[in-house]
């Protein structure tokens, strides 16, 4: 079914989604605080708004991708949001959502928010994935709208769970850089190929690696960290052992530091026989 939908915010990742949603058939307006960035859409089949306000009047779906959820916000002040969804997909903290939702909400509108799981380039295509919370009713109306975008997650009525869980997720990816960072700079100090070690070892044992996951979750959900893989007492004399690796590759070991940290102090604190998961008591 074609809806209305109104984008405000025609950064790249805006373009994207308005771009993707015009090509599946629906009725879009657009606006930017710099005007100039709507032309390429109206281009396309957009319909171009002079103000936030307007293109809001104009639509059932107001979709809102800016900087912060400060932006977002000014941006819809003044608009009549009643009867309305609005779709923050701004990226932004559990606290602010929540917070918008409520102001939506106040002024007669349904909120949903949303954390997008993909670049501007994946928007429209295979492996994109935007994590959406809020009013179920509004998710319920606007899925199939909204499928074309990326492939649709609903977490639950909380507008807060869809960027708690984007953070989640950006915090393990940047788990991930750090641990590739620091793998690339120490093959990098002996001159060896850093593309190579990284595509025929590093990616391979990572996934490996990953698959092991799920255990140490469910040893998080339970508290019972025994292991029978490898203990944190061995990790702690594997970890120090890196670091002076490190230095004699005169390598800064200054990521891998703050989890080095975090073994000693388990470890100091009598929990050496625990495995790795027993270190999410030192994080809470
Ligand atoms: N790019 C990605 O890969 C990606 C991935 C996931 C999520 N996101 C999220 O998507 C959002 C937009 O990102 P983007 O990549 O599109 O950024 P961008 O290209 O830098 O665009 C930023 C947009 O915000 C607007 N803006 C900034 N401050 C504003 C204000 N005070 N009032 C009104 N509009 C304002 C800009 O308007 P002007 O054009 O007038 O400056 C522009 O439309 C961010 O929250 C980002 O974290 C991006």
């Amino acid at each position: 079914m074609s809806e209305n939908i109104a984008v405000l915010g025609l950064g790249l990742m805006g373009t994207a989604l308005a771009e993707t949603l015009l090509a599946a058939g629906h009725r879009v307006t657009v606006w930017n605080r710099s005007a100039a960035k709507a032309d390429p859409l109206t281009a396309k089949g957009a319909t171009g708004a002079a103000t936030a306000a307007e293109a809001v009047a104009s639509a059932s779906l107001v979709i809102v991708c800016v900087l912060d959820y400060q932006a977002a916000r000014e941006i819809l002040d003044g608009a009549d949001l009643a009867g309305r969804t609005v779709l923050n997909l701004t990226n932004g903290r559990p606290a602010e959502a929540r917070d918008t939702g409520r102001l939506v909400a106040e002024r007669g509108g349904d909120y949903l928010d949303g954390g997008i799981m993909a670049v501007p380039q994946m928007i429209g295509g295979p492996g994109a994935l935007i994590l959406y919370s809020g009013s179920p009713a509004a998710f319920d109306r606007y899925e199939d709208a909204l499928k074309p975008l990326a492939e649709p997650r609903y977490l639950g009525e909380d507008p807060g769970l869809a960027p708690l869980y984007d953070l989640a997720m950006l915090t393990g990816m940047y788990g991930q850089i750090a641990g590739f960072l620091e793998a690339a700079a120490l093959i990098a100090s002996e001159k060896r190929p850093v593309r190579e070690f990284t595509e025929t070892l590093l990616v391979p044992w990572l996934h490996a690696m990953a698959s092991a996951q799920p255990r140490l979750a469910e040893e998080v959900e339970s508290g019972d960290y025994a292991t029978e893989v490898s203990n944190l007492e061995v990790n702690r004399v594997g970890v120090a052992n890196l670091v002076i690796a490190f230095e004699e590759q005169g390598v800064r070991p200054d990521l891998l530091l703050p989890m080095k940290e975090l073994i000693d102090r388990r470890v100091a604190r009598g929990h050496g026989a625990e495995g790795l998961s027993g270190l999410i008591e030192e994080l809470r």
